[in-house]
């Protein structure tokens, strides 16, 4: 099987060291995938390696994410072509992180995704209020800024995605019974100081997760779709969605200020 396709970008939140207890709750038979709150897409790169997307429906209220997906499934040659002459430098890097790629075509806006994303501290996606990219130089000796099997693999999968930007309660319609439906969360956060919701300007507060809740539950209960989610092992989604069932799982944090501080944190997958 090989291990690709996998995901193209590190992203805080992404499931890969989850997978394997993620694999353990999928439907044995499903219709579409749908993964609304798509990030890096581990379980969607995972289903895909295995053969097991028909086809699927991927969004992101991020829309240079979503932008990014896009010319890596339609122009992905394009993506690769720009990106294999952009240098690890400090210079270079503060460049780029000065521009605003709204006015780029999806390829630019993908390469300048995927560049700072590899040359940045730790891949944080991280925009101030003017939505400017602000996480500093990582200052990596050889990062794989251009990693052109996985793109190109990373491209094959697509071919089967539908992709938009959207909330996730707005892109839902088309689920069909026995479809599948994966939401992954920004998480509750574990503590006030753990509280990293900016992965956009808006972030992901107390009212979306209930709204979350609602959506799943209507999906779940009227609609005959099969429904997985993921949050922190804290009082909100234990009491969100008590009328579910839940396991609590181990995972490592892979976002904190040092690697130090790096530690082993619960988890609840909820169907
Ligand atoms: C925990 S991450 C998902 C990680 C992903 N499962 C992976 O493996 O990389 C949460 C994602 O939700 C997105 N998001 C935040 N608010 C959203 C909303 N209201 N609707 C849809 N997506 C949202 C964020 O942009 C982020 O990409």
């Amino acid at each position: 099987m090989g291990n690709l396709p996998k995901p193209f970008l590190k992203w805080v939140g992404g499931k890969q060291r989850l997978l394997p207890h993620l694999l353990k709750k999928i439907p044995t038979e499903f219709g579409d995938y749908h993964e609304p709150m798509v990030g890096g897409g581990a379980l969607f790169f995972e289903l895909s390696r295995r053969g097991l997307i028909q086809e699927a429906y991927l969004s992101d209220v991020n829309e240079r994410l979503i932008r990014t997906y896009r010319a890596i499934r339609d122009d992905v040659d394009k993506v690769i072509s720009l990106l294999s002459h952009y240098p690890n430098d400090d210079s270079f890097f503060k460049e780029m992180r000065r521009v605003a790629p709204e006015s780029l075509p999806d390829s630019g806006v993908a390469a300048w995704f995927l560049y700072l994303n590899r040359t940045c501290f730790n891949g944080l996606y991280r925009v101030n209020k003017s939505n400017l990219f602000n996480s500093p130089f990582g200052k990596y000796k050889k990062p794989k800024i251009c990693n052109e099997p996985l793109l190109r693999s990373c491209s094959k999968a697509l071919q089967k995605a539908h992709l938009s930007c959207a909330p996730f309660e707005s892109v839902l319609e088309v689920a069909k019974p026995l479809d599948f439906v994966y939401f992954d969360p920004p998480y509750v956060p574990l503590s006030r100081t753990s509280n990293f919701t900016s992965y956009t300007v808006e972030g992901f507060g107390f009212r979306d997760h209930m709204l979350l809740r609602d959506v799943s539950w209507e999906l779940r209960t009227e609609r005959e779709v099969h429904v997985l989610l993921s949050n922190s092992w804290t009082d909100l989604p234990l009491e969100l969605y008590r009328n579910y069932k839940m396991e609590k799982v181990e995972a490592r944090r892979a976002v904190s200020a040092t690697n130090k501080g790096r530690k082993v944190v619960h988890e609840a997958l909820i169907w």
